[in-house]
């Protein structure tokens, strides 16, 4: 059975999209502050909060962790064998979305409040449970931000360069950032990409 993706599912949750483009107006800092509550609200392992949430709504900031990032992005992406030009095309499109969003919040990971083990397996395990409560985490922020009429979108870089990240924004060591999230007015012209439908007898299964 395949259904339109958002039949029979909660408004609130089909009104969230990805949107990428936003008008120049800046985010109140008390509006972003209602974002990371709301975040804060997240399921989350022993009853403990892993996460760290750094708002970047400065120029210099954005362009310090689109720098960092995109240095680290470069350096990957020409270790991969990719041509000078498409890099340069790639990471000055990145420096664009991260520079041109009104706000990004940075979710960061710690080990406060999470267990510790002796062994790797299940240490990864715990930091995996964390992980998990990261993303729930940043599912109500963007959600939140629908709810308050800002455009969100969830963007993937820090999870592959979190010291990188960190570094350029000088955070403490112990915060690993993982999630970014560009957040502003959304741009009237923007429009999401159609929502697949839902193949649910492919996605679920009864026992
Ligand atoms: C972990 C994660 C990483 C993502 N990274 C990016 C990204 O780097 N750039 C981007 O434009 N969208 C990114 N997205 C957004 C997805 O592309 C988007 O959620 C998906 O296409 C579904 O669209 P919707 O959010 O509008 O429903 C990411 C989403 C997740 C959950």
């Amino acid at each position: 059975m395949t259904r339109d993706a958002t039949a029979g599912v909660p408004a609130f949750l089909a009104a969230r999209r990805s949107i990428r483009a936003f008008t120049d107006e800046r985010i109140d800092r008390s509006a972003l502050d209602r974002l990371v509550e709301a975040a804060c609200l997240a399921p989350a392992p022993h009853h403990s909060r892993p996460w760290r949430f750094v708002i970047v709504d400065s120029d210099a900031g954005k362009q310090a962790l689109a720098t960092g990032m995109g240095e680290r992005w470069r350096r990957d992406l020409l270790g991969d064998g990719v041509a000078t030009e498409r890099v340069d095309e790639l990471v000055t499109s990145s420096h664009r979305k991260l520079e041109g969003a009104p706000a990004l919040v940075l979710a960061c990971l710690t080990w406060e409040g999470l267990d510790r083990y002796p062994d790797e397996a299940r240490g990864l395990a715990e930091w995996g449970m964390a992980l998990l409560s990261l993303g729930a985490a940043v599912e109500n922020l963007m959600l939140a931000a629908a709810d308050a009429g800002l455009a969100s979108c969830w963007v993937a870089a820090p999870i592959f360069c979190p010291a990188e990240a960190r570094d350029a924004l000088a955070l403490p060591a112990e915060w690993l950032p993982h999630a970014l999230v560009l957040v502003g007015r959304p741009d009237p012209g923007y429009e999401g990409r159609r929502r697949p439908p839902v193949p649910l007898d492919e996605l679920r299964d009864y026992r």
